[in-house]
Formats: structure tokens, sequence, C-alpha cells
């Protein structure tokens, strides 16, 4: 494991669509995993900077994003999918056929899900998986307790995340309960994972998360079993990381 110090949420986003931008340099056709949240908001912005600005091409990668609400149609504004392609697909050349977004609104969710995985494996599986980190250690929605071995699923969201995702709604009923989610094991099958975590709020479940137990209790505890994680982390979500650092490279 990698860990990223960065002086501010600025230097978080350019470390990171420098990672991404560097990825995709070296394989244009990258499979990218992508997040929504407000952590990556930033890095987006930057990565729409770099296409204008150095030509990054986005025209051979394939994204799957991590999750979408279950209920919420594509074109609604709270909808992942909305999220997406206002805060970055609309701004860069990534060819529509190659974008996939669970489709919350499917009928049969079930195979939604398991079309989702199906189309995953299909493309040769993630290259670079961006994550957030919930306030309860989750990770896409796998909310704590979740089993390790899940792959794309139907998951309840739990009281603390439907809190967190209240801030995007007008009216606390509006808020989703359900989700379409990659699974921990979908996550964990991605090549190299980017995990972000932005503001002191974050940083308890962070030093729980790289330090602590690994245990379904904090999701993203599982992290600490893949051969090839980077954390970028801004200092204040920095602060409870232990003085040493066994096997572990500190980066500022
Ligand atoms: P945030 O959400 O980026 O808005 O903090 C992260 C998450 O819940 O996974």
């Amino acid at each position: 494991m990698r860990i990223i110090v960065t002086e501010d949420y600025e230097g978080l986003s350019i470390e990171t669509a420098r990672i991404i931008a560097g990825q995709l340099a070296l394989i244009p056709r990258s499979v990218l995993g992508l997040a929504t949240g407000g952590t990556p908001l930033g890095t987006y912005q930057k990565l729409i900077d770099y296409h204008h600005q150095h030509h990054l091409d986005f025209s051979q990668a394939t994204s799957f994003n991590l999750d979408e609400y279950v209920g919420v149609a594509t074109d609604n504004p709270h909808s992942y999918h909305a999220y997406m392609f206002k805060n970055l697909f609309d701004a860069i050349n990534i060819h529509r056929k190659n974008i996939h977004i669970p489709n919350g609104m499917a009928g049969d969710l079930e195979r939604e899900c398991a079309a989702y995985e199906t189309a995953i494996e299909n493309a040769g599986g993630i290259d670079l998986q961006l994550l957030g980190i919930g306030n309860n250690g989750h990770i896409g929605f796998n909310e704590p307790d979740l089993s390790f071995e899940a792959i794309t699923h139907v998951v309840k969201l739990d009281d603390q995340t439907i809190r967190a995702n209240a801030r995007f709604f007008s009216r606390p009923e509006e808020v989703p309960q359900y989700a379409v989610s990659m699974g921990i094991k979908t996550i964990m099958r991605a090549r190299t994972i980017l995990l972000l975590a932005n503001g002191s709020g974050k940083a308890d479940v962070i030093h729980q998360a790289l330090f602590g137990e690994i245990s379904p209790r904090i999701p993203a505890s599982i992290l600490q079993l893949h051969p090839n994680v980077i954390v970028v982390l801004e200092q204040d979500a920095a602060t409870k990381l232990p003085k040493t650092y066994p096997n572990k490279f500190l980066l500022f």
C-alpha cells in the first residue's frame, strides 16, 4: 500500500488525476472503475482540464461506475448517471457505448446485477478503480457487515449513509434507501485501487480501514489485503495515521 498525503484538496485532486492520466497514457484502452460523491469532483475537473489543455484521450477507455440508486431515473439530477455526465463524461471524449453505470430502474434488478458483473468480466476486468470511503467505512455502497464475498448486488443503504446523502436532496424522504453496487469482491478484483479521503471527518475511518482489524464491520479494511492500493489523503484525513508505517510508504 502506498499512502500519499497532500497539503489540501487541490493537491489530492491533482495527485489522483495524474495517476489516472498516467494509466491512460500508458494503456489507452484502460478499464476505469469510477466513483461518485463529493471527494472525486476535483479529480474529475482536473481530468477535464488535462483533456482540454493536454489532449488527455479517453477515446479508447471504458468505464464502470461503482453504484447507482434504485428507483431514481437516469435523467433525475440526483442519479449517479446525471452526476457522471455533468461532472465528467459530457466534457471528455469517452464513447457513450463504453460507459457503464448500473441501471437502478431495471425491472429485474438481480438480472441487472449479474449482467453488470458479466460486462466487467467481458471488458477484461477493471484496471484502475477509484474509491471514496463512507463515514462508516463503506466502499461503493458495501455497507458494514456485508460479506466480503459479495459481487454486484442490491443493497439497503444504512442509516448513516442515508443521513450523509441527505445533503444532496431537498427533503429527507427523497433520499433513496436502496442501491445497486459493485460488491467487495468486484472491487478487490481491480488490478489497482485508488482510495481517496478528504477532510477531518474521514480521519478516524481512514485509520480504522488502513491500520485496524480487517473486518466486514469496516468494509474498506479489506483493502489491506489488496496487492496494489494507492491511498491519496488530504492532510486532515491523515491525522490519525500511526507515526510508523511498516511496509507502507508515506509520501508528501
Ligand atoms: P464523499 O462520499 O466522497 O461524498 O465523502 C464517499 C462515500 O460515501 O463513498
